[in-house]
């Protein structure tokens, strides 16, 4: 596989989703063993369900967080860590919420779904919270429910997040995809984007998807496979 030299870009995004911590022990939304394919998400991933049972919709999320706290970052992560110790010009645009980017060193990052390890109070805000178990399930202020700080289905990004991450993919000039089946918007819309903006475009995953015919180079493998290999020297 030939290597991309960092150096010859100025700014470079890597746009993650799902699949890249496949290899940690997270699982995908969809394809094989997807977590989709187990739980309704209107049943436990969006507002109207937490309304409806907080509780269930905390059960939910606790076992997500037990599970993540339970996988360790891969090679691929470290190797992004890596690069964006070695070059200023280096951003995570990610749709994952496990916070393995950051457990691998990643401090430039835009989490466009929220995190599994903030909770919101409605009145009192967001804090971190990074009990698997959850430190509390209501707001020691005012007793309401706390929901994770998760941008479920039916809502609305961060307004903030999103301006950052538009910012870098507009400044980009590599745009490195992995990981993502690109069928959730507005998110799905970055790689063209970039694409249109001038920036060559990567996908990395095992499987095609719906854009792949987009990108100017597509590598079909996992991402804790690739990275090294397309970088370390
Ligand atoms: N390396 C790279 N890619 C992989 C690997 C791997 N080891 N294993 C699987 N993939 C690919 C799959 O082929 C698939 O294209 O990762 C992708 C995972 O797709 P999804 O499960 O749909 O995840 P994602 O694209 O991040 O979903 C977007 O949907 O449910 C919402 O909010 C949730 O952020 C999520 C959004």
């Amino acid at each position: 596989m030939e290597k991309i030299d960092l150096q010859t870009f100025h700014h470079i995004v890597f746009f993650t989703g799902a699949g890249m911590s496949a290899e940690s022990g997270v699982a995908t939304f969809r394809g094989a063993g997807g977590r989709w394919k187990e739980y309704n998400w209107q049943e436990v991933a969006c507002q109207r369900a937490f309304d409806r049972d907080p509780e269930r919709v905390l059960d939910f999320h606790r076992l997500r967080r037990r599970e993540a706290i339970g996988c360790e970052p891969h090679a691929g992560h470290k190797v992004i860590a890596g690069l964006e110790a070695a070059h200023p010009g280096v951003t995570v645009v990610t749709q994952n919420i496990d916070g393995m980017h950051q457990r691998a060193g990643t401090k430039k990052i835009f989490e466009l779904h929220g995190s599994l390890w903030r909770v919101r109070c409605p009145q009192h805000g967001v804090w971190e919270d990074r009990d698997p178990e959850f430190a509390t399930r209501r707001c020691p202020h005012c007793g309401s429910w706390l929901r994770p700080d998760i941008i479920w289905f039916e809502d609305m990004l961060d307004d903030k997040v999103v301006a950052g991450a538009t910012r870098a993919i507009l400044a980009c000039d590599l745009l490195i995809s992995i990981g993502t089946s690109a069928v959730v918007w507005p998110a799905a819309g970055y790689p063209e984007l970039a694409r249109q903006n001038g920036a060559f475009c990567v996908e990395i995953n095992p499987e095609p998807t719906e854009i792949s015919g987009l990108y100017q180079q597509v590598i079909r493998g996992k991402a804790g496979e690739v990275l090294p290999e397309l970088f370390e020297k």
